[in-house]
């Protein structure tokens, strides 16, 4: 007979299960673990060596249920799509009215509204919880962006603030120095509910549409200083390691610097030159872009983002595409070494913004479809810390929307529209010189398109209607008339006769 002593269940041993459970029992929360495969819930209790009381394994689903207290909580932190739905299907029998299933997987926002929808007719509370923050972030302080059942994250809440990261409240920034058996104590938890049914995981997915962009920035940033700058990658660290000290201080900043000072351990090489220039994804940037497109929400830079880790993978391709396709001859760019770096870093910082107002736009449009009430400025904070985006910006934009929650776009936000104008004639000449040099560099230009069409009275689609009207009799919509009403020209096909009706 098992006692039900505790305070919650973990299903899924792999890293992130792992590392989120020693968090829990760190924070003082009594857990058990269960794994599919007994042999690695025995190998991961026998790594502890009995040094984690508050932690125990079980080998059947059955046990591991019977120990839990009343109401029942279980985090499933299985892989996405049909694990996750084995195990809850798995559960059901095994649970009461009241009980409460939390997914802390990348799972699509659609299947956490299917899943929540589902369960609660069978009087279970589900919880689609984003958890960000990689294997270090499960560990010692992931954000969390948990939603679902209101009434579920009440009885959740005291485990979800304790585990997250914290943030120092007068400066924004994440506390650091937790280590095993010493997690933080004080600041603000990186975790607040998001809305009902699957809002959660929306937001987690635009969280990492935002990853795939400032991912990519970086590296064009990178590319930039190494073929047009013509730094060694250890040179290209200590940028960005300065450049962590200022607007720019983040986690990928920082772990980049770290990167390019990383020497391969089998050739002594810088390790960035040996690593194969073809990316890999596991779908939630694309899930963002075909959200965006689906909704008709501009999100250009998270889909260049996407489309550039695609355009990377076709690596044969380019290989031999080089070998016909031609670019321009360059002899040596002629600004000033140290310009051109500080010019780079200015493009990034404004591309940044630009994918950052993408993302939040997104969100914004999210809530209306989806019946959701999103908190911005709170969303912003709880970034602040733990997650793979942190950084010292997110403070700006929480700011921001806390000023105004209903900003219609960051751009607009006065910050942001002062940190563009300075140093929007640098972004402008480094896009110019990557053109000139033949660098692709698509999210640095597709947020620039992105701010110059955002800022632009009139657009060339003007013609794009006539030319729907003129083809498809799709009408269009009259400048001297409200909008609206449209209407339809018959077309007299001056070049081409023999079409005239
Ligand atoms: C996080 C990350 C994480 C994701 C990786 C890999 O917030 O901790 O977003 O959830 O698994 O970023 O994603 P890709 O394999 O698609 O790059």
């Amino acid at each position: 007979m098992t006692d039900s002593n505790s305070d919650i269940g973990l299903i899924g041993l792999a890293v992130m299960g792992q590392n989120l459970a020693l968090n829990i029992a760190d924070h003082g929360f009594k857990i058990s673990v269960f794994n599919r495969t007994f042999s690695k819930t025995q190998n991961f209790l026998d790594k502890l060596h009995n040094n984690v009381p508050n932690l125990t394994g079980y080998q059947t689903l059955k046990s591991f249920v019977a120990s839990l207290k009343q109401p029942k909580k279980i985090i499933v932190m299985v892989q996405a799509g049909y694990a996750t739905d084995a195990v809850i299907k798995s559960l059901i029998p095994l649970l009461e009215k009241g009980d409460i299933i939390i997914d802390g997987g990348n799972a699509k926002w659609t299947d956490t509204i299917t899943r929540e929808k589902i369960l609660k007719e069978k009087g279970l509370l589900f919880v689609g919880s984003g958890v960000s923050g990689g294997e270090e972030g499960a560990r010692f302080g992931p954000s969390l962006m948990p939603g679902g059942s209101r009434e579920a994250w009440s009885l959740i809440k005291p485990i979800w603030d304790s585990i997250s990261a914290k943030v120092d409240p007068k400066t924004g920034k994440p506390l650091s120095g937790a280590s095993p058996g010493n997690p933080i104590s004080g600041g603000e938890p990186c975790s607040a509910f998001i809305g009902n049914d699957g809002a959660g995981h929306y937001v987690k997915m635009v969280h990492n549409g935002i990853e795939y962009g400032d991912m990519q920035m970086i590296c064009e940033a990178y590319h930039l200083m190494n073929s047009v700058v013509g730094l060694e990658p250890n040179e290209i660290g200590d940028i960005f390691n300065n450049w962590n000290q200022g607007e720019l201080d983040s986690f990928l900043i920082e772990i980049t610097g770290d990167i390019l000072k990383q020497k391969d351990p089998r050739t002594q090489k810088p390790f960035v030159d040996i690593v194969l220039d073809a990316a890999g994804q596991k779908g939630t940037g694309k899930w963002t872009s075909v959200n965006a497109l689906d909704m008709g929400v501009p999100a250009p830079t998270v889909s260049e983002a996407v489309f550039a880790r695609c355009l990377s993978a076709i690596k044969k391709q380019r290989v031999e595409a080089s070998k016909i396709l031609l670019g321009p001859r360059v002899e040596k760019c002629n600004i000033n070494k140290d310009e051109l770096i500080a010019a780079i870093r200015d493009a990034l910082y404004c591309s940044k913004i630009c994918s950052y107002a993408q993302g939040f736009q997104l969100m914004r449009e999210a809530q209306s479809e989806y019946d959701w009430s999103l908190n911005f400025g709170e969303i912003a904070k709880i970034w602040r810390g733990g997650c793979i985006i942190r950084a010292a910006f997110l403070q700006k934009i929480s700011d921001a929307f806390e000023g105004k929650p209903n900003l219609a776009n960051l751009l607009l936000d006065e910050y942001f529209q002062k940190t563009i104008n300075q140093y929007q004639s640098n972004w402008r000449k480094v896009i110019g010189i990557a053109v000139d040099h033949g660098i692709s560099i698509p999210t640095f230009s597709s947020a620039l398109s992105y701010y110059d069409g955002y800022r632009s009275t009139r657009l060339p689609q003007n013609l794009l209607q006539a030319q729907r009207d003129y083809f498809g009799a799709h009408t269009y919509e009259r400048t001297d008339e409200e909008r609206g009403k449209f209407f339809h020209i018959d077309w007299l096909h001056p070049n081409r006769p023999e079409q005239k009706k």
